[in-house]
């Protein structure tokens, strides 16, 4: 049976992803910074629910050799934790900013630096990552979480050259728009130099969610990249994903910027 390690399970892509690959046989290690799993989680014999922040070194060391422990060896690595920060560049601190980053790209770094002896040691393993359709484009109002998620883009797209000689294979799942606590958790932070262009351009963003499908999508997506043995770097998480990055690689990226501004700063 094969064992995965998720991060940021309490909720939305992580949890989905959890139930999904519950449901079809795997061994699940739903990691959360609050470990107050709900019932469906719990629910699930093949689902052990550990501590960790990915914010924490030792908390992470400690959930890593839990599962390690009690399973042998881990197959897949998810890294999925992550939150954004948005508002005009001006209007947010160097602490955010950095706050943003010990999550959204320290936390993947190192936990990655975590369980790589263990990957190496078996001369097998999958690294996915949730990052985003903001870690190939951009939308206004996110500089802070689109450089984030560019970066593990960029991590990512390098690392996976040292780690093919170990049989480690390196996944980035690549979402639009998702229902999820993701919206709700958004950390958005108003200047009133900016405030007519922040308030209309990130309703035009949150307007883009009304269609949004659930994180269930997703963990549909992390599933076939987890299992169809290819050696692939990128998948879109989502259709709407997909759509996009069509649309990018058509437009010489003038066109496409102006798409973008229409879209959302209405
Ligand atoms: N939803 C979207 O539209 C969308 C689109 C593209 C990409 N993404 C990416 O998808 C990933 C999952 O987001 P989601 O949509 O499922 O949102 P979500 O429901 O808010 O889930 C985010 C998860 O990350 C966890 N988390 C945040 N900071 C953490 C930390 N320091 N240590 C451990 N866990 C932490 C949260 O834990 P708590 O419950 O403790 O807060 C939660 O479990 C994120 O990386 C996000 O950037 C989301």
């Amino acid at each position: 049976m094969k064992t995965i390690l998720i991060t940021g399970a309490s909720t939305g892509i992580g949890k989905a992803t959890a139930l999904y690959f519950a449901d079809k046989g795997w061994n699940v290690i739903a990691t959360m910074r609050n470990l107050v799993p709900d019932s469906a989680l719990a629910g699930k014999t093949n689902i052990t629910c550990l501590q960790l922040d990915v914010t924490d070194n030792v908390s992470i060391e400690s959930a890593v050799q839990k599962a390690i422990s009690k399973f042998g060896k881990i197959d897949v690595l998810f890294n999925n934790a992550g939150y954004a920060l948005a508002g005009a560049f001006e209007a947010v601190t160097e602490s955010q900013i950095r706050k943003q980053f010990e999550t959204n790209v320290f936390g993947v770094m190192n936990v990655t630096r975590a369980i790589l002896p263990n990957f190496r040691s078996n001369h097998a393993g999958i690294i996915l990552n949730t990052t985003s359709s903001g870690g190939i484009i951009t939308f206004p109002l996110y500089s802070a979480y689109n450089s984030s998620k560019w970066a593990i883009e960029g991590f990512m797209e390098s690392l996976q050259f040292e780690l093919r000689q170990f049989g480690i294979v390196i996944k980035n799942i690549e979402p639009a728009g998702v229902k999820s606590e993701f919206v709700g958790n958004i950390e958005f932070i108003s200047n009133p130099v900016y405030d007519n262009y922040s308030n209309s351009a990130q309703q035009g963003t949150l307007d883009g969610y009304k269609n949004a499908p659930t994180a269930d999508v997703v963990a549909k997506v992390a599933y076939k990249a987890a299992t169809d043995g290819k050696k692939k770097l990128r998948y879109a998480g989502t259709p709407q994903a997909g759509f996009i990055f069509f649309i990018r690689w058509l437009l010489p990226l003038k066109w496409f910027t102006s798409i973008i501004a229409n879209q959302i700063e209405k």
